[in-house]
C-alpha cells in the first residue's frame, strides 16, 4: 500500500460488495481490527456494528481502555460479556494448543449468537498477513493457531471478511495515520488472552491470579520506564506456572504456585532478547507479587530465555 487514501478508497468500495446485508466485527482492541471496523463502519454504516468480547480472561482495566481507545478511534461497539461461556469451555484443558483451539470456537458460537441476534451473516475480521502466515497459511510452520485465523470452522453461518488481508504492520501504521486511528497504548496482547499466562489448567481463581500478577509487572516496568530506569520493552507480563511450591509466612510453611516474570526486547515479535533488567525492579515486582497475592503465589521467578529457543508466551 502505497497510497493509504486509494486504499481506503478501493476497500471500501469491495466492503460494499461483500457486505450486501449485515455484519458483526470482531473488535479486540488492537490496532488491526479496529482499523478494520473503521474501514467497515465507513461503507457501510450502521449496517455492521463491532462488538467487542469480555472473554474473562482479559488483563486488568481493559475493558475500560478498549472501550475508550474505540471512542478515541470514532468508532460505534458493543461490549459482549462472555467469561462464563469461556471458562465452561475450557475446563479441564491444559494443553495450549486445545486451549487455543477452545478459545476459538468459543468466540466463534459467541460470534455466531450475536450476529442472529442483529441479522448478520458476514463476520469482519482484522487479520493481517502475518496471521495467516504465521498459522501456517502459507511459507512458515504451524507456529500458533493464532485464534483469528483458524477459528472460523467449516459448519459456521457466518462468511469471513478481512479487508486487511494483504497488509504488514508499517502498511497498518500508515493506515492508521491516515485514518486518526491512534496506536494503542499498551504492548501487544494475545487474543486468546491470559489463558495462554495460566500454564496448566484455567479457572477463575487462577486467571485472577495471573491478572494480579500481569497488572503488578505492568505497573513496575512502567514506573521504571517513565524514571528512565530501563528502556522501553517490547512485552513484559507474567506466567502463572504450573507448579506446586513451598513458601513461609511467619512461622507457617505454605503450599503455593509460582509465577514467571518475562520482560523482552524486540523489534517484530520473530526474535526476543530477555532483557536484563536492573536487579532491583525484580525485587520489587517479586515482593509485590507475594504480597498482593500472598499464600497463593510464594516464588517468583524471571525468564532469561530468548527467543529462539522459547516463544515470546509460555504457550
Ligand atoms: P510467541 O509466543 O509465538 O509470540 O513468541 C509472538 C507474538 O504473538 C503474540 N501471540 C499471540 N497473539 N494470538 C494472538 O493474537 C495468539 O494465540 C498468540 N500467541 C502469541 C505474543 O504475545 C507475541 O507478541
Amino acid at each position: 500500500v502505497n497510497d493509504p487514501a486509494e486504499f481506503v478508497r478501493s476497500s471500501i468500495e469491495r466492503l460494499r460488495t461483500e457486505i450486501p446485508g449485515k455484519a458483526i466485527i470482531a473488535a479486540s482492541g488492537g490496532i488491526d481490527s479496529t482499523i478494520a471496523a473503521v474501514l467497515t463502519e465507513r461503507a457501510v454504516g450502521d449496517r455492521a456494528r463491532a462488538i467487542f468480547v469480555d472473554t474473562g480472561l482479559l488483563r486488568a482495566g481493559e475493558v475500560d481502555r478498549v472501550a475508550a481507545y474505540f471512542r478515541a478511534a470514532g468508532l460505534a461497539f458493543s461490549v459482549v460479556p462472555g467469561a462464563e461461556r469461556f471458562f465452561a469451555n475450557l475446563a479441564g484443558v491444559s494443553d495450549p494448543e486445545e486451549k487455543r483451539r477452545r478459545i476459538g470456537e468459543s468466540f466463534v458460537r459467541l460470534f455466531e449468537e450475536e450476529a442472529g441476534r442483529f441479522g448478520a451473516d458476514r463476520l469482519v475480521q482484522g487479520t493481517i498477513a502475518p496471521d495467516w502466515i504465521e498459522s501456517g497459511g502459507a511459507l512458515r510452520d504451524t507456529i500458533k493457531t493464532h485464534h483469528n485465523v483458524g477459528g472460523v470452522p467449516k459448519d459456521s453461518t457466518l462468511t469471513l471478511v478481512e479487508p486487511l488481508r494483504d497488509l504488514y504492520k508499517d502498511e497498518i501504521r500508515a493506515l492508521a495515520h491516515h485514518l486518526h486511528v491512534p496506536a494503542p497504548e499498551r504492548q501487544p496482547f494475545p487474543g486468546p488472552g491470559l489463558a495462554v499466562r495460566v500454564n496448566g489448567p484455567v479457572t477463575p481463581d487462577r486467571v485472577r491470579r495471573a491478572r494480579v500478577a500481569n497488572a503488578v509487572v505492568e505497573e513496575e516496568v512502567e514506573r521504571a520506564v517513565a524514571a528512565k530506569e530501563i528502556p522501553a520493552p517490547w512485552q513484559y507480563f507474567a506466567v502463572l506456572l504450573d507448579a506446586r511450591t513451598v513458601g513461609v509466612t511467619g512461622d507457617n510453611r505454605v503450599l503455593g504456585e509460582a509465577v514467571s516474570v518475562r520482560i523482552v526486547e524486540s523489534v517484530d515479535a520473530m526474535t526476543a532478547t530477555a532483557m536484563a533488567v536492573p536487579r532491583p525492579l525484580l525485587s520489587r515486582i517479586a515482593e509485590r507479587i507475594t504480597r498482593e497475592l500472598s499464600r497463593e503465589v510464594v516464588r517468583v521467578l524471571y525468564d532469561v530465555t530468548d527467543k529462539p529457543p522459547a516463544t515470546i508466551e509460555w504457550e
